[in-house]
């Protein structure tokens, strides 16, 4: 297997050592956005670059590891499954599960292995607790996995762990993955029954405590601190019904700090080679561990969970004009589902109306747009701009042209049209569940 790694940052190294263990494997490229970062591994045919997609091109590699920021995993596996290539990405697999279900499609698309490195499921003890429990799994009363440690004492140089929009929060995002990863080992299929997060600084959380339940009901909790004063736990608690407490220490025996992931990251390795081997697409747990904790984060901050993926939208084609005197009527809709591929009108309106047969006169055309995935459109879905902009709210469908195409009316502070809008033959709009 001729790898390539991407991102040279604190944790590739046990990705490197893990390479040269592993029998057949080679270090075909590296790409680092700092190119101080590759120079030393650019020797013995191994090239260097600082742009991913530059690594691709060049056709050395037969996989990729991602040892990227968390927000870059999604853009950069996808272009290695595109190029055919397959890829082990570091957890958390993605920031959202719309860029983790993007994933695993482009693996099935392609036929090419995405992987999901979850280091702790190949740690010994881990594995030797899973050993002692009992088979009927509904015998354990309670398992619990904790990680507490001070994530100052792991960060590298770049301070990316600390912006939650490059990092996608803090404690559950960054140490939930491997403690959800651990129970789903023990105890199979996991689903949340509540969070909370606490000790939030600056839009991150610090501590995190989620209560889940797996498939044969076992109440399973996760509890996450990132401000340790100083040192690590890593650990599994499972309670017995009869009484019996069993202990996992992820750490015992590795005394030198991250010891234990020589072998860990050895059992990555090896697995991923396996899937490639098999030719598996699919990422096992990591796209539901990305909804996992996707989840927790919506039940931790009291937000409502929500119904559907943003669905995107490209517009094929700009209108320019206003009226006062348009004349629409609302039908009787209050959802409409479109098929990927559908065309239809927006219009925006400064009028308000209720309910089917209100009239609607004062509009602005903004343009026609094509869906670029299935959806259910919905009254109160938010239309947004590429740069984010609230466009307005939707408060029904005109079928005046229909079966032509629908002109989904937004209800708006204005009336926006192309022009004001500034967007362009090919902008991206997005309907969001208000
Ligand atoms: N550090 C750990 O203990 C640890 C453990 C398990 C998993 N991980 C995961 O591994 C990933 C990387 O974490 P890290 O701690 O090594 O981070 P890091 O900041 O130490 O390293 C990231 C590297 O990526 C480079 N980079 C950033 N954007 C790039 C781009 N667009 N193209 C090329 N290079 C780019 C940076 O220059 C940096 O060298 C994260 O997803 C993290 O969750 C880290």
């Amino acid at each position: 297997m001729r790898y390539g790694v991407l991102g040279l940052g604190a944790i590739a190294p046990y990705f490197l050592k893990a390479i040269e263990r592993c029998p057949h494997s080679t270090l075909a490229a590296v790409c680092d956005l700092d190119p101080a970062k590759t120079e030393s591994l650019a020797k013995d045919g191994t090239l260097a670059f600082t742009d991913y997609r530059e690594l691709l091109a060049a056709g050395v590699c037969d996989a990729v590891i991602i040892t990227l920021p968390n927000h870059v995993h999604a853009e950069a596996a996808i272009a290695a499954l595109d190029a055919g290539v397959a890829v082990c990405c570091e957890k958390p697999l993605a920031v959202t599960s719309a860029e983790a279900s993007r994933m695993a499609a482009a693996a099935v698309r392609t036929g090419t292995t995405l992987f999901t490195a979850f280091h702790r499921r190949y740690n010994h003890h881990l594995l030797a607790l899973r050993e002692a429990l009992p088979e009927d799994r509904s015998q354990i009363a309670k398992l619990t996995v904790r990680y507490h440690e001070n994530i100052l004492e792991h960060i590298g140089g770049d301070r990316w762990y600390l912006d939650p929009e490059r990092c996608g929060g803090g404690c559950l995002i960054d140490n939930g993955p491997n403690a959800l990863d651990m129970a789903h080992v023990l105890v199979g299929g996991l689903t949340l029954v509540g969070a909370r997060l606490a000790d939030v600084r600056a839009g991150i959380e610090y501590v995190a405590e989620l209560d889940l339940m797996s498939q044969d009901g076992v109440p399973v909790r996760v509890e996450l601190d990132w401000a340790l004063t100083t040192g690590e736990t890593k650990d599994v608690v499972a309670e017995l019904a009869d009484g019996t407490v069993l202990r996992a220490d992820m750490l015992e025996g590795f005394t030198a700090f991250k010891s234990s992931l020589r072998h860990e990251y050895d059992g990555i390795l090896a697995d991923f080679r396996d899937q490639v081997a098999a030719g598996r697409t699919s990422c096992g747990t990591g796209v539901e561990i990305v909804r996992l904790v996707e989840d927790a984060y919506a039940a931790g901050r009291g937000e409502r969970r929500r119904s559907k993926l943003p669905a995107r939208t490209k517009v094929v084609r700009l209108l320019f004009h206003t009226s006062d005197k348009r004349g629409m009527s609302l039908s009787e809709w209050g959802t409409r589902c479109v098929s990927a591929g559908e065309i239809h009108e927006l219009v925006t309106t400064t009028d308000r109306p209720r309910g089917a047969g209100d009239r609607i006169d004062a509009v602005g055309f903004l343009g026609f747009v094509e869906f670029q995935e299935g959806t259910v459109i919905a009254l109160g879905d938010e239309v947004r701009l590429a740069d984010g902009r609230l466009v307005g709210t939707v408060a029904g469908f005109d079928e005046c042209h229909f079966p032509n195409h629908y002109n989904v009316v937004i209800a708006s502070d204005r009336l926006w049209t192309a022009t004001s809008a500034a967007i362009r033959p090919g902008d991206e709009i997005r309907f969001v569940e208000g």
